[in-house]
């Protein structure tokens, strides 16, 4: 059953919170073939979810879906942030809302030192961290502020796509695998970057092929498979559970 709850007042359960990102009953499609179909999930204010699933199983498509780009083109179901009708928007404002899409390529502006990108990012309102919040949280930009940002190694370009989203007024922080191509002791950094950004109640979707390590930051994850969801609960029942990780996750 797939009873549509009333997301405009936030739907309440008796036992649940409300849900602070609902996607309900999403269909997006490349050009002529579904990628993702009922695609139903909810994220609670201040929860870090991992999105997981083999390659191909429809998580860049389900993140940038939220996130209103261009393509894939969403055909069915509703996306809603804190009371707003995400799927009405564009990706520009979704972004004013408070989505921040941090895509797999960083897409680093070249040409630009890291203190031009993140101003870049704090030109339209509404504006998000200050540039010295953000340096104190990420020490390893303010000593490269000069630096052009392309020119970073891929950790720094990963903590500098993530404090651009932050120069965002940010709500909700979707990350593409951010782990990929970064050696354990970076992704300890980040990791620990991801768990003060929680602790100021930013929620993150995080879509990782280190099934592992999302999981270990996680509170809760949603499995897909071929486009579907096939499993949605906590993190731990995930870690715990052999099956589904050797069927799902390959780990
Ligand atoms: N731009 C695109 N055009 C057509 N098909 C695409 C495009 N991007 C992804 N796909 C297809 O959609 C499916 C899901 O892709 P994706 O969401 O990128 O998976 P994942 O991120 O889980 O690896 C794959 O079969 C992929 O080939
Ligand atoms: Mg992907």
């Amino acid at each position: 059953m797939n009873v549509k709850p009333d997301f405009s007042k936030g739907h309440n359960h008796a036992e649940t919170a409300p849900a602070f990102l609902s996607v309900w009953n999403m269909e997006s499609y490349y050009g002529e073939s579904y990628i993702v179909q009922n695609i139903t999930f909810n994220v609670h204010e201040g929860e870090i979810l991992a999105l997981l699933g083999r390659n191909g199983a429809g998580k860049t498509t389900t993140l940038r879906s939220i996130a209103r780009m261009d393509s894939p083109q969403v055909t069915k179901g509703e996306i809603w942030l804190d009371h707003q009708p995400l799927h009405t928007m564009s990706s520009h404002q979704a972004a004013s809302v408070g989505i921040g899409l941090v895509p797999e390529d960083r897409c680093i502006i070249p040409g630009l030192t890291v203190e031009e990108n993140l101003q870049l990012a704090q030109i339209a309102p509404p504006v998000g961290w200050s540039l010295e919040r953000l340096y104190d949280l990420f020490p390893r930009l303010a000593e490269r502020r000069k630096q052009e940002g392309v020119t970073l190694s891929g950790g720094e370009q990963q903590m500098l796509a993530v404090a651009r989203a932050l120069a965002r007024d940010l709500k909700v922080l979707l990350l593409d695998e951010p782990y990929e191509g970064l050696a354990p002791v970076i992704v300890d950094e980040i990791e620990k970057t991801l768990r003060i950004i929680k602790e100021q109640g930013i929620t993150t979707v995080i879509v990782e092929q280190n099934a592992v390590r999302a999981l270990e930051l996680a509170d809760r994850a949603v499995i897909l498979d071929t486009g579907s969801i096939v499993f949605d609960g906590t993190a731990a029942e995930v870690l715990e559970n052999e099956e589904l990780r050797s069927e799902y996750l390959a780990i």
